[in-house]
């Protein structure tokens, strides 16, 4: 009885450093989110160069986060982000820092096979009851498991950008994830001051398997000539109630990062509608319309 009291407890406290992989625009975020809620953090990346920068983007990020949540007291503020500060540090020799982790959560580049030698080199090394963690947003979690010898204590952890601002985590129970990995993974994504909702491991999980397919329905009703993206923008904002339009969406996601998820269920499930490739979305890619990080997508940005 007792023990089982104690259990949520003793999860909780496992996971008190983290290790995140690829210190990009989500696992920057993920860093700077675990060190704000009291983790001891360790960013990995394959340069130093890269890493100042990531380093950067959290300072200023939580520079922000402190001028909103201090406002009447800058000084409190400043002391709050030199403390989470304190919390990160960062490496490029991610085999020496997973020896002392309880969770390594990787957000490294989309691609299956470079996800699989990098956990099954740390598969190897890392303590027995370190928790890997995938932040991958199209391919399965088991896909990217099979490369370890830990298929129990491997999951999913499916942040939303800007990690900081979005609420929501979606936690991945693959086939062989057991409940014990699954509960410490939702427990942490609460510590992180998230809410976590649950997932089967099946292709965009919940959120995404819904939003790209929404989108492509938007850009095949202009394709067809049945609506302005202007229009369609506007109607789902105010007949929805939607924040932001599919094609405003479009572009603050990524054109191509768009195009590589539905090409990749399109090519597993190639007679679902709902996965055809888009003529249109497919030109603009090529052209290097990529939406807001190149200047231009559906729409031109400043
Ligand atoms: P990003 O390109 O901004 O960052 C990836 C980082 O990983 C880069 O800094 C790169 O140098 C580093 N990296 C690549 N290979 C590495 C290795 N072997 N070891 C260490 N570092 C390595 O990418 P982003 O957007 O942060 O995405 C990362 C992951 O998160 C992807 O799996 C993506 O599907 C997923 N994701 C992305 C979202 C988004 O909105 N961008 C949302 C949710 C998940």
């Amino acid at each position: 009885q007792a023990f089982t009291f104690r259990l949520p407890e003793a999860l909780r406290a496992a996971i008190k450093h983290v290790t995140v992989i690829g210190g990009g625009l989500m696992g920057a975020g993920i860093a700077q989110v675990a060190a704000s809620t009291g983790h001891s953090v360790v960013l990995v990346d394959t340069s130093e160069d890269i890493l100042k920068k990531s380093a950067k983007g959290i300072e200023a990020s939580l520079k922000r986060v402190a001028k909103k949540k201090f406002a009447e007291k800058p000084e409190d503020g400043e002391a709050f982000v030199q403390k989470v500060l304190k919390n990160i540090s960062t490496s490029t020799d991610a085999a020496s820092i997973v020896k002392g982790t309880d969770l390594v959560v990787e957000a490294i580049v989309e691609n299956l096979k470079v996800k699989q030698d990098l956990f099954g080199a740390l598969d190897k090394v890392a303590p027995e009851h370190t928790i890997f963690a995938s932040n991958t947003s199209s391919l399965p979690i088991a896909d990217i498991a099979s490369s370890t010898a830990r298929l129990d204590r491997f999951g999913g952890l499916h942040f939303f950008n800007p990690v900081p601002m979005m609420k929501l985590v979606e936690v991945i129970k693959a086939p062989g994830t057991s409940q014990q990995t699954f509960d410490a993974l939702l427990e942490f994504s609460k510590a992180l001051g998230k809410h976590p909702v649950s997932c089967k491991d099946t292709p965009g999980f919940i959120v995404n398997r819904l939003l790209v397919p929404y989108m492509l329905e938007a850009v095949r009703l202009h394709e067809r000539g049945h609506g302005s993206k202007e229009d369609i923008d506007v109607a789902m904002k105010l007949g929805a109630g939607y924040p932001m339009g599919p094609f405003e969406l479009l572009d603050y996601v990524g054109l191509d990062t768009s195009k590589f998820i539905i090409d990749g269920w399109h090519e597993k499930d190639p007679d679902n509608p709902l996965f055809a490739p888009s003529p249109l979305l497919n030109k603009l890619v090529a052209e290097g319309k990529l939406g807001k990080k190149t200047g231009e997508g559906f729409y031109k940005h400043k």
